[in-house]
């Protein structure tokens, strides 16, 4: 991307993050994906965006709702209400359909903790979440793409998690998804992505998204009837966090970075977040550190 277009993928970007933070507002025991993706809605439409995942290839809803053992591409509806314990990953994407700003999509996501979370569950929320940290460490003008998924799985899998390997990252920009695709686990030889990626190598100005999958248990997964929404084959828990990421000279500008901390995930006190993701809420961190001694 050139600047120019990279300044109005900033402008998508940006409400996409402060639209998760605006969610964490409201994710609570009680409220149902359903009202999630009205709240969605709702701000897209405020702030003269559009959800892109609103009938994309047939999406019936707004935004991404994944609870528990559903790994992406959830639909939100009345009947799934959250519970206590519950950890549901929301995934919003922009879309600026009007000038000046037209025409650049922002996609971005974080995992929830609703209520009280079970070990477990902060285990495979954390190491999502430093996954994504650790994918965005590698990011560099003149890096192997593929560094990106090998050091995430190095990661994950030294935690006791698995990488989903069915569903990647993106290119993104004018289009939802585009090339390149970003996995987040290194290709073996032979086999899927390896040759599509075979020394393809970042460049400034590339924009992608980074959005690890991680599982409890088996990466394997399992698409519903419904052609969307996708489980873990053992039903066990699975997290994710995304952002939408420029590759610069010298490393890698958070198009969707958090403007403020996102409630529900970021203000947990095992919580750890990252500087380039949550600059907000990492600076809140290391204030209670100093005063802290
Ligand atoms: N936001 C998802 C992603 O990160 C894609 C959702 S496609 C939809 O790539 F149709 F389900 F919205
Ligand atoms: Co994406
Ligand atoms: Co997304």
């Amino acid at each position: 991307m050139t600047p120019k277009m990279l300044d109005r993928m900033r402008e998508s970007c940006q409400l996409a993050a402060r639209c998760l933070v605006m969610v964490g507002e409201h994710i609570r025991p009680g409220i149902s994906t359903e009202a999630i993706n009205t709240l969605v809605h709702q701000f897209c439409v405020d702030h003269d965006a559009y959800p892109a995942p609103l009938d994309y290839k047939g999406f019936p809803k707004s935004v991404c709702t994944s609870v528990n053992e559903c790994i992406c591409h959830g639909i939100p509806d009345e009947g799934t209400v959250l519970k206590d314990g519950d950890i549901i990953n929301v995934d919003v994407t922009t879309y600026f359909p009007n000038q000046p700003r037209k025409g650049f999509h922002g996609d971005t996501s974080v995992t929830f903790y609703v209520g009280e979370p079970s070990e477990e569950a902060k285990k495979v929320v954390e190491t999502a979440r430093q996954a994504l940290e650790i994918g965005i460490e590698q990011v560099k003008h003149g890096a192997r793409i593929w560094d990106i998924g090998a050091a995430i799985q190095e990661y994950a899998e030294s935690q006791g998690c698995s990488v989903v390997r069915d569903y990647v990252g993106h290119g993104v920009g004018k289009e939802f998804h585009m090339e390149p695709q970003i996995p987040h686990y290194l290709p073996q030889k032979k086999a899927g992505l390896f040759e599509g990626l075979k020394n393809r190598r970042m460049k400034e100005g590339m924009v992608f998204t980074i959005e690890p999958m991680i599982n409890l248990g088996t990466h394997e997964t399992e698409l519903q009837d419904d052609d969307w929404t996708v489980l873990t084959a053992d039903r066990k828990l699975s997290a994710q966090f995304e952002h939408s990421i420029a590759v610069t000279r010298t490393g890698a500008e958070v198009l969707t970075r958090r403007p403020a901390i996102v409630k529900g995930s970021e203000d947990l006190p095992w919580s750890e977040v990252g500087p380039l993701s949550a600059p907000a809420a990492h600076a809140a961190r290391q204030g209670d550190d100093a005063s802290s001694g």
